[in-house]
């Protein structure tokens, strides 16, 4: 038997995880008693405009699976999850863990975790988004094979292009950039957008505009474009691709390196596998000093999630076939921006473990 007070400690590793947006897009309910837990979709943070298909939502509760595995290894808990215990896609039950305690057979109790299990909470609370820049080089110690072991056993793959694959880097660029414009040309995506921005410093939900790192400029920006009609207007002059170029295309540029998450399928399944595989990444490079800064365009714009209207909608499928051209049989569900920063950046807030309980 896991005592309630260690699964606590378990799903508050889970919490820990990245989400877009910072919306920690899920629930917990303990089934029956504590040592079984269900996870699903909270639809109050789900269910966007770029989270068709529950693309966000998936990579979301992959990423806190994760955590909560490595967490529970270092207690000497194993956790039996069963995802889609209720059948693929239905989001009421994306997954159910049952808490094991290497002792169960004789009705034992696991002990509290030790020096292992906290210095491994320590790291997942280290991890975080840096989106400063530039960045200076990858660490020279910088081990790729183990980043790339770490995916590998989650079936996704991590693609790596360094400052010696100059010309792919370019264009994964190029992918993100365009990427980022279209996102600065759809009402809904800037209505979520938006609603995710804290322009409040102490909130523990949402992105602090300070993580956001704006200059004077960027910081003026983005209180004008906060109003729809304004941005919708200037994209006539091309703001859009003003905003994609300062906020995506030269910080990119000046940063050594890229790495790009990727899933054999968008299926449910292969979205929550592709979270573990991100937050496992994240994980090893910020423990070999690489600093990471995600952008989710790449697989928002080239998924079968949403098709934008017009012209900006035949854009979008030109740089879907180009994106999924270049990722032949796998699909790009991320992208990282890789490079060195020291010290650390400004850190987004979390909800108290108790608001993730629905009763
Ligand atoms: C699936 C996913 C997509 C994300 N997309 C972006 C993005 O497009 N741009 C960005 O700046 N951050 C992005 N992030 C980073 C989140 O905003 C960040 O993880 C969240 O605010 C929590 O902050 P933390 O990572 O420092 O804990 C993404 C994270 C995840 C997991």
């Amino acid at each position: 038997m896991v005592e309630k007070q260690l699964v606590d400690v378990i799903l508050e590793a889970g919490i820990l995880a990245p989400s877009a947006d910072n919306s920690s897009p899920f629930l917990f309910d303990y089934v029956k008693d504590a040592s079984r837990v269900s996870i699903f979709r909270d639809p109050e943070r789900s269910g966007g405009f770029s989270d068709g298909k529950g693309y966000l939502v998936y990579t979301a509760i992959g990423a806190a699976i994760e955590n909560m595995s490595r967490q529970a290894e270092s207690m000497g808990v194993r956790l039996e999850i069963s995802l889609f215990p209720k059948g693929e896609g239905k989001a009421d039950s994306v997954a159910e863990i049952l808490f094991v305690s290497p002792g169960d057979d004789e009705g034992s109790v696991v002990a509290p975790g030790g020096a292992a299990s906290v210095k491994l909470l320590d790291s997942l609370k280290k991890r975080c988004t840096d989106r400063r820049f530039p960045y200076g080089k990858m660490p020279a110690s910088f081990d790729l094979t183990r980043v790339q072991s770490a995916v590998d056993k989650t079936g996704c793959g991590f693609r790596y292009f360094g400052p010696n694959q100059s010309s792919e880097k370019n264009q994964m660029v190029r992918f993100v950039q365009s990427a980022e414009a279209l996102r600065f040309t759809d009402p809904g995506i800037h209505a979520e957008l938006f609603s995710s921005l804290s322009f409040s410093k102490e909130s523990e939900e949402g992105i602090p505009l300070p993580a956001l790192y704006l200059d004077p400029m960027g910081k003026l920006l983005i209180y004008a474009i906060r109003s729809w009609s304004f941005l919708n207007g200037m994209n006539r002059v091309g703001l859009n691709k003003a905003l994609a170029f300062f906020g995506a295309g030269l910080p990119l540029r000046l940063s050594p390196a890229v790495g790009v998450i990727t899933a054999p399928s968008l299926s449910p399944r292969d979205l929550v596998a592709a979270g573990r595989a991100l937050q496992s990444a994240w994980l090893e490079l910020n423990a070999q000093g690489v600093s990471v800064h995600p952008y989710a365009s790449i697989g928002v714009m080239s998924g079968d999630f949403f098709q934008l209207p017009g012209r900006f909608g035949a854009l979008q499928s030109k740089f879907k076939d180009a994106a999924l051209s270049f990722f032949a049989q796998d699909r790009p569900i991320i992208l990282f921006r890789l490079g060195d920063k020291k010290g650390d950046p400004v850190k987004s807030g979390r909800r108290k473990l108790s608001s993730f309980f629905s009763s």
